[in-house]
């Protein structure tokens, strides 16, 4: 209202003062206009008159004067007429009062230039009114020998102005009013209406009823504010569900970890100190479509993982910048804030040679290290080339890991996979006050296995270098051990899982990593639209049918896809009641795609699709649906909760996201995983439905399982399965992973105990 107010306030005072100034201009020329007019009648009537009344002046006949006044003092707009002698004497006039009118001709009539005396006009005020006077002398023998004098009544003139000024008043008054209804109904429509809607929002989301998000108008005005608002309100949605989340754990004397409670939790623990991570692979790629620069989130478990732990703890990720629009998108710095759309942290990118990228990634780390340590019957490749670009490579994102922790008091480093196995000790060299780890996202041979790589040693020592070595499982850590112990001099302490190496402790722990759960986006109240049901993906596919199951992976020889598309067609030859009926969807993204072997993998995965539905396939039914692209996060969500069941069914894997991903987005409890033992996370999601991917039979009579399972028993398993996934999240990873490393007494610190005992000690070990 007081809006409102002022507004129209400061309208109507503007529109007054102009409104004012106008009609001030146009009374001035008016009442000019009528005094003009009235001067002119008076000096034609004037001139008239002399010309009649001068002779008989003259001749001295002054009864004719009389008659002669009164016929033109009683002519229209003349007020009356009369005539003095030159000594002010009325000789005869139209009426009494202007005889009475004791008149004195104003000096001002005496023209020095003529020498003589010349007509006057005066508005005077007369007998109460105002008064036109217009004087003429009277000549006769050369002489002045008196004065005509007419009287016009000039009262119209104040009366047409008083009019005016009234008619003026009258149209500011009609202006003010329509002014202030105006402003009052805009204000209310534009501003408090939609301003108020969202207020009863807001007020409604601090009580905890979540209702849609009122829309603001005019994008242009309230834009800012509008996602502003999303945003807060997003937060406390954030924030109210973890608090609850926490206080209903803590009842039951159990603890939630949630973004929230670790960003409280990392800052409470690290104070100032900086935390930067280190991957290959970065979480956002710039990516050029045509004209336009769009964002990619690549296919990478580890991506899926470390991705909510930078939202949560801010800090800066340092990655190869493999995107073919990423350098457009960096500062001078080489860095960008992300996400894009809300920026909670800082990706530094490092831009690698082509050949660099050919001999460390797809070389060394992509032919050699993954083959190495996934048992999965593809030969590892190592060739001294490659390794040498390796060696070059993790140098160059030393220098860079080592800027951006220039100057930071105790920084944690947190080194990811095998990419970058040199990495800690290269970063530990230069900076023995950082705290460094490294997670080994894949799994860690025997020693045997090991022992292929010609530079085991190398390797082994530039882990060694890290205060802290994690993988996701106690069996790839005692591999680990286990290598170590054969190949380096130096002390394991199978007791407390360490090593002392030169006078430096690593820890080696198993933290299995996890996806985020809750899931990330709150409802908010903004509108979703519902996600498709089973009938209408499978229609939307062009297959008719009722029962579906869905694969996602990155087409890689370790997830054991082909060994997947044999099981569903042992099922379907065994089941054949299931043909028509059941199709199975692989989400498969193409990846690495310049190694020859996953080159060659792509086809194959083709080929088997197309010789399985050549088999069975009839018009309107089909058993394999393959997509061969890469699909985001939102694109594979609807195949995740419409699914009958989802297969995982990794020949070797070190933990395998997508099972945790299946069973984080499955809220309605249903949904069947069917999971290879083979991989880290079948040690956690023990109800799953528990396969070798190798044994056909087996993965064929899980599937016919997974569809033949009774709701309950669905629902007993899911519901056990996501409390799992809920309690050992992605933020519980982190939390206990950097508290680890947090809690880790350093060699510097550690020193004055080394020389007391005689056996190294790991505090926190
Ligand atoms: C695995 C590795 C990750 C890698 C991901 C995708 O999950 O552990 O380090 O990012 O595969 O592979 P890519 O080679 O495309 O990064």
């Amino acid at each position: 209202m007081r809006l409102s107010l002022r507004l129209a306030f400061c309208l109507i005072a503007a529109i007054s003062l102009v409104t004012f100034i106008v009609a001030r201009y146009q009374a001035g020329e008016q009442e000019q206009d009528l005094r003009s007019e009235m001067e002119r009648r008076a000096q034609d009537l004037g001139e008239s008159l002399q010309q009649i009344i001068q002779p008989i002046l003259e001749s001295g006949s002054l009864d004719q004067l009389q008659p002669i006044v009164e016929r033109f003092g009683s002519r229209e707009k003349v007020a009356g007429v009369a005539v003095y002698d030159t000594l002010g004497q009325s000789l005869a006039a139209s009426s009494p009062e202007w005889s009475s009118y004791n008149y004195v001709p104003p000096r001002d009539m005496f023209d020095p230039a003529s020498d003589q005396t010349i007509p006057l006009g005066q508005f005077v005020r007369l007998i109460g009114k105002p008064v036109y006077v217009y004087l003429v002398p009277l000549h006769g023998n050369g002489e002045t020998g008196g004065y005509l004098s007419i009287f016009h009544d000039a009262s119209y003139i104040e009366a047409q102005n008083a009019h005016f000024w009234r008619h003026t008043l009258w149209h500011i008054a009609a202006q003010v009013l329509s002014v202030m209804l105006i402003t009052f109904l805009l204000v209310r429509w534009t501003i408090v209406s939609p301003l108020a809607k969202t207020t009863r929002w807001m007020r409604e989301l601090r009580i905890g009823k979540v209702s849609p998000r009122p829309k603001l108008p005019d994008e242009d005005f309230f834009g800012p504010l509008s996602q502003e608002v999303a945003s807060l309100a997003q937060s406390l949605v954030q924030a109210r569900g973890s608090a609850e989340e926490e206080a209903r754990l803590r009842e039951r004397g159990d603890s939630l970890w949630t973004a929230e409670r670790l960003r409280v939790s990392m800052k409470n623990k690290l104070g100032d100190s900086r935390i930067v991570v280190v991957s290959n692979r970065e979480p956002y790629e710039h990516v050029r479509t045509g004209k336009t620069v769009g964002v990619v989130v690549p296919a990478s478990g580890l991506v899926t993982a470390l991705e909510p732990i930078l939202r949560a703890c801010r800090g800066t990720w340092i990655a190869y910048g493999s995107g073919d629009a990423d350098r457009e998108t960096v500062d001078p710095w080489d860095r960008v804030q992300v996400p894009p759309d809300q920026p909670q942290y800082t990706l530094r990118r490092v831009w690698l040679q082509q050949q660099e990228i050919d001999g460390y990634y797809h070389g060394f780390a992509n032919e050699g290290m993954w083959p190495l340590c996934h048992i999965a019957h593809t030969r590892p490749v190592f060739e001294a080339k490659n390794w040498a670009y390796y060696q070059q490579v993790n140098e160059k994102f030393a220098e860079v890991v080592l800027q951006e922790i220039q100057g930071a008091e105790s920084p944690l480093v947190l080194v990811q996979d095998y990419h970058f196995a040199l990495l800690p000790k290269l970063v530990k060299q230069k900076r023995p006050d950082a705290r460094v780890a490294i997670f080994w996202h894949i799994p860690w041979p025997n020693p045997e296995a090991f022992g292929i790589c010609p530079w085991q040693r190398e390797v082994l020592d530039g882990l060694l270098g890290a205060d802290l070595v994690s993988f996701h499982t106690q069996s790839h850590c005692n591999n680990f051990l286990s290598t170590v112990d054969r190949v380096l001099e130096s002390q394991v302490d199978w007791e407390r899982f360490a090593v002392n190496r030169a006078s430096h402790l690593t820890a080696v722990r198993p933290y299995p990593i996890s996806v985020a759960f809750p899931r990330q986006e709150h409802d908010t109240g903004e509108e979703r639209p519902p996600l498709p049901d089973k009938y209408s993906i499978l229609q939307s596919l062009g297959v008719e049918g009722i029962y579906l199951g869905v694969g996602v992976d990155r087409v890689d020889y370790t997830k054991g896809i082909i060994e997947r598309f044999r099981g569903i067609e042992h099922f379907l030859e065994k089941n054949p009641l299931y043909q028509g009926l059941f199709t199975f969807v692989q989400i498969g993204a193409p990846s690495r795609t310049n190694i020859k072997r996953y080159h060659d993998l792509l086809a194959e995965v083709d080929a088997e699709c197309t010789r399985i539905n050549r088999r069975f396939e009839t018009k309107k039914w089909k058993p394999i649906v393959l997509f061969r692209k890469h699909h985001s996060q939102k694109e594979i969500e609807p195949f995740y909760k419409a699914a009958d069941f989802c297969l995982v069914t990794s020949l070797h894997d070190g933990m395998n996201l997508v099972a945790k991903e299946f069973v984080a987005s499955r809220d309605d409890e249903q949904g069947v995983l069917i999971l290879s033992r083979f991989t880290g996370a079948c040690g956690e999601l023990r109800d799953a439905l528990i396969v070798n991917p190798y044994d056909i039979e087996q993965l064929s009579e899980c599937v016919r399982y997974a569809l033949e399972m009774t709701p309950e028993d669905r629902r007993f398993r899911m519901r056990r399965m996501r409390r799992i996934v809920k309690e050992r999240n992605v933020y519980r990873w982190a939390a206990d992973f950097i508290s680890a490393l947090v809690e880790l007494r350093l060699d510097n610190e550690a020193s004055h105990q080394h020389q007391r005992v005689s056996k190294p000690t790991l505090v926190g070990a």
